[in-house]
């Protein structure tokens, strides 16, 4: 069996990434790890986000992939700058997302979304600048989206009016580009977008990830090809909720096995 590409979140809205890397190279073998049972990382403290992420760091590596993908915004603001794990290519969503946006942007003004950790540490910010020092920024923490997810209410109204009260600075103060820089935010983009209109352009990290590891490993064609793919799905407590939820996130791409598995 090929290497696989190992992906690691705090919970399961890393599955939004998974799904894309997943479809766009359907020879690559995946490890995923959710760490349900720590979740939410949103609202820890960086040294805390740090030691649970070096765990997992260490766990796939000795599943032997060959990259690792930190698809969790609030794990990647605490590994920002690291692309090396122990001699194993290292990715966050921050980098480029951010570059993402910019190449979106054409005002230069960005705005991001986030939970309080990712907010509070001002990486996509700071990112941003670095990129561009002219570019307007402006952070939204938005606490209530994960847990919104986590309980399947999509398309809600509930989940609309939350929206409303978050975006309010970004409707108010006409920015056009947003980043979302959680995991779980893909799953609601329709709730978003009814909010903020059909002229707002709406960043994710999976595509703009698949750039990169395409460029890693050169191009497309060196992608493991004529192997058997397997998906694995690791993850740290396992219920019928999150068994259901995962294969929903997942859905029309197969999940070959879902594991519980104890750090
Ligand atoms: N995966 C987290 C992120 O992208 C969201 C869920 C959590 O708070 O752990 O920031």
């Amino acid at each position: 069996m090929n290497r696989p590409i190992g992906i690691f979140d705090s919970g399961l809205g890393g599955l939004t990434v998974l799904k894309v890397l997943a479809e766009r190279f359907p020879q690559e073998s995946f490890c995923y790890l959710g760490d349900i049972a720590r979740l939410p990382y949103g609202n820890k403290s960086p040294e805390t986000i740090r030691r649970y992420g070096l765990q997992i760091l260490r766990f796939l590596k000795e599943q032997n992939v060959k990259a690792i993908i930190i698809a969790c915004n609030s794990a990647s603001t605490v590994f920002l700058g690291e692309h090396d794990f122990e001699g194993i290519p290292l990715f966050n969503v921050i980098e480029p997302g951010s570059e993402a946006a910019l190449n979106v942007a054409k005002d230069s003004k960005v705005a991001v979304l986030g939970t309080s950790a990712t907010i509070r540490s001002h990486a996509y910010r700071d990112t941003l600048k670095k990129l561009n020092h002219s570019v307007e920024v402006i952070e939204q923490a938005c606490p209530l989206f994960v847990p919104l997810v986590e309980e399947g209410m999509v398309d809600d109204p509930i989940t609309e009016m939350v929206a409303k009260k978050y975006l309010t600075d970004v409707l108010a103060k006409d920015f056009k580009t947003v980043i979302l820089g959680c995991t779980h935010y893909p799953v609601i983009k329709q709730d978003l977008k009814k909010v903020l209109g059909p002229d707002v352009a709406l960043v994710e990290s999976g595509d703009v990830l698949a750039l990169k590891l395409e460029h890693l490993f050169n191009n497309q064609a060196k992608f493991s090809a004529n192997s058997q793919r397997r998906i694995r799905v690791c993850i740290t407590d396992l219920t019928d909720h999150f068994e259901r939820l995962a294969h929903h996130l997942m859905h029309p791409i197969e999940i070959e096995s879902l594991e519980k598995i104890v750090l």
